[in-house]
């Protein structure tokens, strides 16, 4: 008996990296999973048939899908799949993703458009495509516990330099997250979204990151890194039993963390419209990093 017995997932980016070990364990907990990843050169092949391998010689039920998930028709054909070939769709992990890192002063508008279309149209897509058939679902009377599981980064919540692409992208799928929570309650459907740390293809080739998320020296050692470790987070937010909604977590090795979004910290009033140097005035305490100009 598995925690998703009777469920149907749709993971994408589900070939490599943290969706393959996603994939295989909504499959060992009893769902039945389309894998969708673009990756490999033709639609009979590449990461996702090896993983749909790999579920079914372990004696779980899998389907490949090689949309991409920022073609609003593939995106489609990605959630007619799950209904057509396990007869409904219960949860739906949106972690495709790819970086581009660059300056803002260097990035090219191919590396802002290709990063914001996989990632935060891509999330849209699937889940747009997958909200249309859970309303109607909804409508016949047919309610199910129904999940989204999104996927953010640090680097959208707590922005550094380098990646305005991937950040501005990352955040706005944590406001999708809270904005389809509460539209699609009435559906029955919980929608979360995770910030994970671990090692990918992704942060194997980031400069810097690399080394960090290298395998432990000793194979008794916890190996922290290993993208496995946020796959029980994914299975547990997928389960019919959670009941959780609208959350961000953190997760890295042994590590799940709450997170709590913008909020203000600091006010001023004034009692009317303020003036400019009232604004300079009553601002003079808060910090200033200073602009060094290059010559
Ligand atoms: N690895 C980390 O530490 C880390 C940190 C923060 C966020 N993330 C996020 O986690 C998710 C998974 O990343 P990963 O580290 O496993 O990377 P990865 O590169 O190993 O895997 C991503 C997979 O997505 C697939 N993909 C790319 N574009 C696609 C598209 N348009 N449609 C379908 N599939 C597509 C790729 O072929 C690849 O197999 C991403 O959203 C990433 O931004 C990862």
């Amino acid at each position: 008996m598995g925690v998703l017995d009777g469920r149907v997932a749709i993971v994408t980016g589900a070939g490599r990296g943290l969706g393959r070990e996603h994939a295989l364990l909504l499959a060992a907990e009893g769902a039945r999973v389309v894998v969708n990843d673009v990756g490999g050169a033709s639609p009979d092949n590449g990461p996702a048939h090896d993983v749909v391998a790999e579920i079914i010689s372990a004696g779980g039920q899998a389907v490949a899908n090689t949309d991409s998930v920022s073609d609003w028709h593939g995106a489609q054909r990605l959630v007619e799949t799950a209904i057509r070939e396990f007869g409904d769709l219960h949860v739906v992990v949106n972690n495709a993703g790819i970086m581009r890192d660059r300056t803002l002063i260097n990035m090219t508008e191919e590396e802002f458009d290709s990063v914001v279309d996989v990632n935060l149209k891509g999330t849209f897509a699937v889940s747009r495509h997958a909200a249309a058939y859970w309303r109607n679902q909804s409508k016949l009377g047919l309610a199910a516990d129904r999940a989204i599981i999104n996927t953010s980064s640090a680097a959208g919540l707590q922005p550094g330099a380098g990646q305005t692409n991937y950040a501005a992208a990352k955040a706005g799928i944590a406001a999708m997250t809270q904005v389809a929570s509460k539209e699609l309650k009435r559906y029955g459907v919980r929608v979360n979204c995770i910030a994970p740390a671990a090692r990918t293809h992704l942060t194997l080739s980031t400069p810097g990151l690399s080394e960090r998320v290298a395998e432990p020296e000793s194979e008794t050692e916890f190996d922290s890194w290993h993208p496995g470790n946020i796959s029980p987070l994914v299975a547990f937010l997928a389960a019919e039993r959670c009941a959780l909604s609208g959350h961000m977590f953190r997760v890295v090795g042994d590590l799940i963390g709450v997170y709590e979004g913008w909020r203000v910290v600091e006010t001023f009033e004034n009692g009317s419209r303020w003036s400019v140097p009232q604004i300079e005035q009553a601002l003079v305490g808060v910090a200033v990093e200073p602009v060094a100009q290059e010559a």
